[in-house]
């Protein structure tokens, strides 16, 4: 249904946009050749190795979303070529002459080199992430990029030491007899990986690093918002040794791309992320042969400032863990619960660095807060906004759109809030946080932090150690951050608690989303 309606939405920004040209417009000055090259030549889908069309030969339009104007056309896959791509990676996994026979350490050095290529193309890949997602180049240039990086070589390490365990059993009903008994950890199988829009070329790294490390062989659905550092990175993978099938990527829409490649009988484990929503529809899907699932999905974080907490750092701290990437984060911190003793003043601040941050399109290297992806998120969000004045909220900063053009919203500091609401229970994914104030550290305020169908992610402003470490325990959360937010890391878990999904991406943990444990049991 989201998809559908998302489709409209296209074809009405498709008619607006009709007019305008593609190359040269406005703020695609600052491209690179490279970038400009890789944009105007017809991208394509990735199948056992070669850049292919799809077999419908249908096309969809990729924007700009800081300015709603056409900036590539990518391939519409289908169910064929899902199923083109499916068996290609079959192939790949089930021949045990390539892929399957090569040594781990070749394979850790294949993902290694991946991080390599992602560090020598990092302009481009900047570049190419800031124009398809509307996110500022320079957050692009020092985090997207670099982290992606980081993740491919944080996991090739891993390729080596993929270790079972030698078990001494205790068999009880074959008096005398012994055994040589082992685990040993094997890759799931193939894999369909789908990810969102958000951070499109890190949601790729966090998804095939491990993928790779294990040896699964995968079919990539990016964004249809955002398909292109995933179809670069693609070339990035292929330059870095792959063989043929190992990795297929198909670009395209959520209901005719990424519902037949969750349902698709040859795909052993589906890894998604996005929300909630269409997390449930793949449970669905990948119900009628049991495959194996993660999911990392929605948030709706508690962020939690108390009386003794630094101001100095707290204040941009909270601003940048809801305003960073545009609220477009499942992290976000995006309920504030702030202790009655520095509420005023926290508020001030936060709604201060709001308004002095500047609006822009992500290619702007001044630029500190991009567009929305797409017009129905830029709409989604200026609905919740209203809903909450509806309900009584009021903003002590932005409250709506900014501007005419593109898909821009001011950041937003929503006061009066009530725990009810429907901007303090949803997810909003935007630069919206709601506000609301406590008196003590107590069962009360934990509960009002856990009151979320979701635990992703959480913060906790404190000066007092066991304050910080007491309340820790008690959040019902896959992080907490502590008087800091958004740190990510190659080698920290990171996933949610109820709601939020099942299975954590990267760190050590990341691996079992990838791996089959075997026992092997001889009698001696
Ligand atoms: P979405 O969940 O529809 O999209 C994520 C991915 O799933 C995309 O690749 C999409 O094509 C695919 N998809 C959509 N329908 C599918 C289906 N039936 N079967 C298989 N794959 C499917 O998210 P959307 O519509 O882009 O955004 C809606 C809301 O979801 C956002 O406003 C936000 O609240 C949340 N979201 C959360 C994300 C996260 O990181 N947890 C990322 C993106 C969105
Ligand atoms: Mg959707």
């Amino acid at each position: 249904m989201l998809t559908v309606a998302r489709k409209h939405d296209t074809t009405e920004t498709n008619n607006r946009c009709e007019e305008k040209k593609m190359d040269g417009s406005k703020g695609l000055e600052t491209l690179s050749a490279e970038v400009r090259k890789f944009i105007s030549t017809p991208k394509k889908i990735l199948i056992d190795g070669q850049w292919v069309n799809s077999k419908s030969g249908e096309t969809f339009e990729v924007y700009n979303p800081a300015t709603g104007e056409v900036i590539a056309h990518a391939q519409s896959s289908n169910k064929e070529d899902v199923d083109l791509a499916v068996k290609a990676a079959r192939r790949a996994f089930d021949d045990h002459s390539v892929w399957r026979k090569m040594l781990p350490s070749e394979r850790g050095r294949i993902v290694s080199r991946i991080g390599d290529l992602i560090l020598k193309y990092a302009d481009e890949l900047a570049q190419l992430e800031s124009l398809d997602n509307g996110k500022p180049i320079s957050v692009a240039r020092a985090a997207d990029v670099v982290l992606s990086a980081d993740l491919f070589h944080y996991m090739s390490g891993f390729a080596t030491k993929l270790e079972g365990q030698t078990l001494a059993l205790s068999v009880p009903f074959t008096p005398g007899a012994e055994y040589h008994a082992y685990t040993k950890r094997e890759p799931i199988g193939v894999v369909g990986q789908i990810i969102p829009w958000n951070f499109p070329l890190l949601m790729a790294a966090w998804k095939l690093g491990p993928a790779l490390t294990c040896g699964c062989t995968i079919v990539l659905k990016p964004a249809e918002e955002t398909p292109l550092t995933a179809i670069r990175l693609g070339e990035i993978c292929m330059e870095a040794g792959l063989p043929n099938g190992v990795l297929n990527i198909v670009t395209g829409f959520g209901e005719t791309t990424g519902a037949p490649l969750a349902g698709h009988p040859g795909v052993d484990k589906v890894a998604f992320t996005g929300s909630t929503e269409v997390g449930k529809l793949i449970v669905k899907a990948a119900s009628n042969d049991l495959k194996k699932l993660s999911l990392e999905l929605g948030g709706k974080s508690p962020n939690i400032i108390l009386n003794d907490a630094d101001l100095e750092r707290t204040i941009p701290g909270a601003a940048s863990a809801i305003f960073f990437n545009g609220g477009q984060c499942c992290a976000a911190g995006s309920r504030l619960y702030i202790q009655e003793g520095v509420y005023d003043e926290v508020i001030e601040g936060i709604a201060k660095y709001a308004k002095a941050m500047k609006i822009g399109p992500g290619l702007d290297p001044t630029t500190e807060l991009g567009p929305m992806v797409s017009q129905i998120q830029m709409e989604k969000v200026t609905g919740y906004i209203t809903s909450g004045k509806d309900e009584g909220a009021s903003a002590a900063s932005g409250g709506g759109r900014h501007g005419n053009e593109g898909y821009f919203v001011q950041p937003t500091v929503m006061v009066n809030t009530k725990d009810t609401m429907k901007v303090v229970q949803e997810e909003i994914f935007g630069p919206v946080v709601v506000a609301t104030k406590f008196k003590d550290l107590d069962d009360e305020l934990v509960r009002r932090a856990n009151d979320s169908v979701f635990g992703l992610a959480s913060g906790i402003w404190t000066q007092d150690i066991s304050k910080a470490h007491k309340l820790a325990g008690r959040i019902r959360a896959g992080t907490v951050w502590v008087n800091c937010y958004n740190i990510f890391d190659a080698s920290m878990p990171f996933g949610g608690f109820k709601q939020s999904g099942w299975g954590r991406e990267m760190g050590a943990a990341v691996l079992n989303n990838y791996l089959e444990n075997k026992s092997v049991c001889v009698m001696l």
